[in-house]
């Protein structure tokens, strides 16, 4: 949906709050950790109006509150920094570009599609590709099987 690519200006950029998250350390073992919610709010060039940016698509799915989720470990300190750093790299950029719902349903902006055109396109076309080629294989073989087949006959014929 986020598919109109606009600029977008950093209004603020600040860690609100911690979240709960859990990761793996081992077959059925999970362990609680937490990571920073980063909350990112931008001014589109377009409209003018203020919304959060997010990093993609997934974190809309995961958490739409935080502009970037991390995978969860167990080091806080570690995801603490990861996060600030963005945020720092963020102020310091100023504007970005960013990608917009045009239609409004959204009221959040995308740094960056993982579900693109091309990655659309790239993905509908090699299954696409493949079937035509197995088809085309398929048919080579029928045909051979069926030229061999005409060609014995006709040498039965001649005999
Ligand atoms: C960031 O800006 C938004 C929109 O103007 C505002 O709602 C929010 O409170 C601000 N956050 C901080 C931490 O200043
Ligand atoms: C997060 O976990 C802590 C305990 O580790 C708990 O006290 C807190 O209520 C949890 N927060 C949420 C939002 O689940
Ligand atoms: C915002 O849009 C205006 C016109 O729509 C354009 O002149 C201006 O350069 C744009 N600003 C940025 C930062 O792209
Ligand atoms: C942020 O991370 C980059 C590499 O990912 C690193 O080069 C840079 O020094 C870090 N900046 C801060 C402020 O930690």
């Amino acid at each position: 949906v986020w598919i109109n690519e606009t600029s977008c200006t950093i209004v603020n950029s600040s860690i609100v709050c911690d979240v709960n998250c859990s990761y793996s350390c081992g077959t059925e073992c999970w362990r609680r950790s937490r990571y920073p919610c980063l909350q990112v709010y931008v001014s589109l060039n377009s409209s003018g109006k203020v919304v959060r940016l997010l990093h993609n698509e997934e974190a809309q799915e995961s958490n739409p509150e935080c502009f970037y989720i991390p995978k969860c470990q167990k080091d806080y300190a570690a995801l603490h920094a990861m996060i600030q750093n963005i945020s720092e790299r963020l102020k310091s950029q100023h504007t970005v570009q960013c990608f917009v719902d045009p239609t409004d349903r959204m009221d959040s902006a995308i740094l960056m599609q993982i579900y693109s055109l091309v990655t659309v396109l790239h993905s509908l076309f090699w299954p696409t590709f493949t079937l035509i080629g197995g088809t085309i294989i398929i048919a080579m073989v029928k045909l051979t099987q069926s030229l061999s087949i005409i060609c014995e006959r006709a040498s039965r014929i001649k005999r």
